[in-house]
């Protein structure tokens, strides 16, 4: 066994690099007798050579559990303390109509942020009254819309919108159901969050201005006011941060009920899942008593009714369904200088408790290390994470396993960007090789979603499988399509 210098202090050598690690992988992949990695009953291989790579393969009974393990933790557990909970699954995460349509059906509300993950969701046939609408800068068209197709909630985020939506509802007299966005001064990210008087961000409203914003709703006969919102960050392992939302957010909430009915209070969402062996996420039920237990308690020192809570976890209900599978297509040993940090030009999600493992290069012997670089087929623009906050992803060959030594290696992508890096840094046998397969698990969150034709690659097919029956849910675009939205040559 080697442990190289190179390696972040976070990351473990491996007793078995061909292991799955069970909190990293979806629930139905485990690698075969035959070696090679099965996702929902299907070979890595036999996926690969039907529909190429890259491909994103979703465990679709891994997700719809998720959604639903998801729900009946937040029922039980605000069930226990007197009220009730609403599940808006986080489009944004990964909505395609298959995906809004298991959501609909798994019994979760949907929350969209713009007129194109509203359509996506209707051509889901969802019921708008189940649909909740976000932005910081929704457009006229986009809140019309909602408004017109009857949606059940519209989260309302400066007051301009105020008037907006109001001026909406009236045009298609309707009663709009609407929260605010409050700008709590939480803000959380991994283990750690930040408090502050007011948070320097742009969504929703200074505490301080809230009353005076559902003055101004209440005084809209076409508006109808279900309560406060607030989301306090991403990739979030504690309850700390969102106890210390509910607390800012309870006392103006009972201040509002002085002078008006105040039904609801919704968290966000944010909960963080494990991209790698290192991340421990707090498991949903543990999540969803704690959180019960701080509004239950919070509601009964001021002597109020617990609210309903609204919740929207995006990441948690999707992301560990996911793996990408990529080919390997050229390797090399590259001598890094130890005293040398990591490439500029990424930048880090705020708040990372890792930065200081990921950044210092351990063990410098003064000469110089080698680093693996796996270039595989894909890369920035089907998983933009590790190039935007420096997320660290996980890696695995997926068509065979090996009894070669493990080595540390760098899963590069195919882009003309030196910061195109899929996984910083893994364990991989040193006998990978071009043709490989490699599997990246936790990738359905904000992996297709934050896509991009970077290079003129095609968007990659999103499959998703169950008991070892593959279909495509998003189909991947072709030359064809990358070309024809060009107007092409000017015609004489
Ligand atoms: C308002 C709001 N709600 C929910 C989410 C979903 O967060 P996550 O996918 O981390 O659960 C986001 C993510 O950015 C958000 O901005």
């Amino acid at each position: 066994m080697s442990v190289s210098p190179l390696a972040p202090s976070w990351l473990q050598h491996p007793s078995d690099a061909n292991a799955l690690a069970a909190s990293v992988w979806s629930q139905n992949s485990v690698r075969a007798d035959s070696g090679e990695i099965e996702i929902a009953g299907l070979g890595a291989s036999a996926i690969a050579a039907r529909y190429g790579t890259p491909v994103y393969v979703v465990d679709e009974a891994d997700v719809r559990d998720r959604a639903r393990g998801i729900r009946a933790s937040f029922d039980r557990e605000f069930g226990r303390v007197g009220s009730s909970a609403k599940v808006y699954y986080a489009g944004k995460a990964f909505l395609s109509i298959q995906v809004a349509a298991w959501m609909i059906a798994d019994g979760l509300n949907i929350d969209v942020c713009s007129g194109g993950e509203l359509a996506v969701a209707l051509a889901a046939g969802a019921d708008p009254a189940r649909l909740g609408l976000h932005g910081n800068n929704k457009s006229i068209a986009e809140i019309d819309r909602a408004v017109e197709v009857g949606l059940g909630a519209i989260v309302i985020d400066s007051l301009v919108e105020i008037e907006r939506v109001a001026d909406a509802a009236s045009r298609h007299s309707r009663v709009q159901s609407v929260r605010l966005r409050v700008n709590s001064g939480v803000h959380a990210h991994t283990h750690e969050y930040l408090a502050t008087a007011r948070e320097d961000q742009k969504f929703g409203i200074p505490l301080a201005d809230v009353a005076d914003a559902v003055a101004r709703i209440r005084s809209h006969a076409s508006l109808d006011f279900l309560g406060l919102h607030s989301h306090i960050g991403s990739q979030i392992f504690e309850t700390d941060g969102f106890a210390e939302a509910a607390r800012r957010l309870f006392a103006v909430h009972v201040e509002l009920l002085a002078t008006g009915p105040v039904p609801e209070l919704n968290l966000g969402g944010g909960f963080g899942i494990a991209y790698n062996s290192a991340d421990v996420a707090l498991p949903i039920d543990v999540l969803a008593a704690n959180l019960a237990d701080s509004v239950a308690q919070l509601a009964a020192e001021f002597g109020v009714p617990v609210p309903t809570i609204a919740i929207e976890p995006g990441r948690s209900i999707v992301g560990p369904s996911t793996t990408t599978l990529y080919t390997v297509g050229t390797i090399k040993d590259v001598l890094v200088s130890t005293s040398s940090t990591r490439e500029e030009g990424s930048t880090r999600e705020e708040g990372s408790t890792r930065e200081e493992g990921l950044t210092r290069e351990e063990g410098s012997t003064g000469g110089g290390d080698v680093r693996k670089y796996v270039s595989v087929d894909g890369g920035m623009s089907d998983n933009i994470r590790p190039a935007l906050y420096a997320a660290d992803y996980s890696v695995r060959i997926a068509n065979r396993s090996s009894n070669a030594d493990a080595a540390l290696v760098r899963l590069a992508g195919k882009h003309c960007e030196s910061g195109d890096i899929v996984v910083h840094a893994d364990y991989l046998p040193s006998d990978v090789q071009p043709g490989d397969l490699v599997g990246v698990p936790a990738t359905g969150a904000y992996g297709w979603a934050m896509a991009s034709n970077y290079n003129y690659l095609g968007r990659a097919p999103v499959v998703a499988v169950r008991d070892g029956v593959a279909r495509v849910i998003v189909r991947g675009e072709t030359e064809e399509d990358l070309l024809s939205r060009d107007a092409g040559l000017e015609q004489n």
